[in-house]
């Protein structure tokens, strides 16, 4: 098997490699001078199974298209199997029309678009809903974080503990939540009337002199997180600590998480912080690179 990245996240490839004991392959990769991206794979991958790492993370346009020309240069090079790694995929909370306005359903958009790569499967991280499946035709593995999660919770043995759901759509994911960790749930009733932007909060089920642990799949503005926590700690919550698979982290989100109230964010590494979000105290990562590299050896291996 073969291992290659773009680059979104050259350091999460490089730590699934060498959990994996491979060398990444060698791929050049640039832009042209109007911002055209151009790839070269300078390995031999003829009848090999080729494995591209690669999240869709910011900007997602630009890592889109390199993962696109990446495949296209490993299809015509005639590779035996292409799959797709895609630990943070965008665009999947586009996955409605919004009616009465006129909006694509962007997910599905994206998905046709990476059907015509003919990946033989792709492999992501805590999409962000369950029927994203739905809208590719061909093997769509999910991995979820969940685990590695519960394993850091139980580790800070927290006494009064409630899991909550910063949004009706959350509620299932924070559900399997309280249940592995016998914790009572709350939900957030959020209200949304544009992208990015908060309206309003309500909090279904108690929490006062609760820890309360935030479950959610992207932390993006960072707005829904840190109004949580404001919310959370107006009814009598103790401690407000958020789980966040993928940190998005756009715009002012760590200026928004420092002026919080929120205690402490956990993320994974499916896309690289920068310098100033890897030096905040109350940000810990993660690492999928063990679940990545097991999933990845599975499906090479057809176990
Ligand atoms: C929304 O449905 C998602 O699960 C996240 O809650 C949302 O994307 C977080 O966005 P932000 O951090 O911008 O509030």
């Amino acid at each position: 098997m073969l291992l290659l990245t773009g680059s979104a996240n050259r350091a999460l490839a490089l730590n699934v490699a060498r959990h994996l004991n491979l060398p990444l392959a060698k791929v050049s990769i640039g832009q042209f001078s109007d911002g055209e991206s151009c790839v070269e794979i300078l390995e031999n991958v003829r009848g090999q199974d080729v494995f591209i790492i690669q999240s869709t993370s910011t900007p997602p346009n630009h890592h889109l298209i390199e993962l696109i020309l990446i495949a296209d240069a490993i299809r015509r090079a005639q590779a035996r199997r292409v799959i797709a790694v895609i630990p943070y995929l965008s665009y999947a909370r586009q996955d409605k029309c919004l009616y009465p306005t006129q909006t694509p359903i962007g997910a599905k958009v994206i998905a046709d678009l990476l059907a015509t790569c003919k990946f033989n499967r792709i492999l992501t991280i805590d999409p962000h809903s369950e029927q994203l499946q739905g809208f590719f035709s061909f093997p769509f593995d999910s991995l979820y974080s969940t685990t590695l999660f519960l394993e850091d919770i139980l580790k800070k043995n927290y006494s009064r503990l409630v899991i909550i759901s910063p949004d009706i759509g959350g509620v299932r994911r924070a559900r399997t939540f309280a249940q592995r960790l016998n914790a009572q749930l709350a939900i957030i009733d959020k209200q949304r009337f544009k992208p990015n932007e908060m309206q309003a909060m309500n909090i279904i089920g108690d929490v006062e002199g609760y820890d309360c642990i935030i479950v959610d799949d992207i932390i993006d503005t960072a707005n829904t997180i840190c109004s949580a926590a404001s919310v959370l700690k107006e009814n009598g919550a103790k401690k407000v600590i958020a789980y966040a698979t993928h940190p998005v982290l756009s715009g002012q989100a760590i200026h928004t998480i420092q002026s919080s109230l929120l205690d402490e964010l956990v993320v994974t590494d499916t896309i690289p912080l920068n310098t100033i979000a890897q030096s905040c105290s109350n940000i810990q990562i993660l690492s999928v690179v063990p679940l990545l590299a097991k999933a990845i050896e599975d499906i090479y291996k057809e176990s």
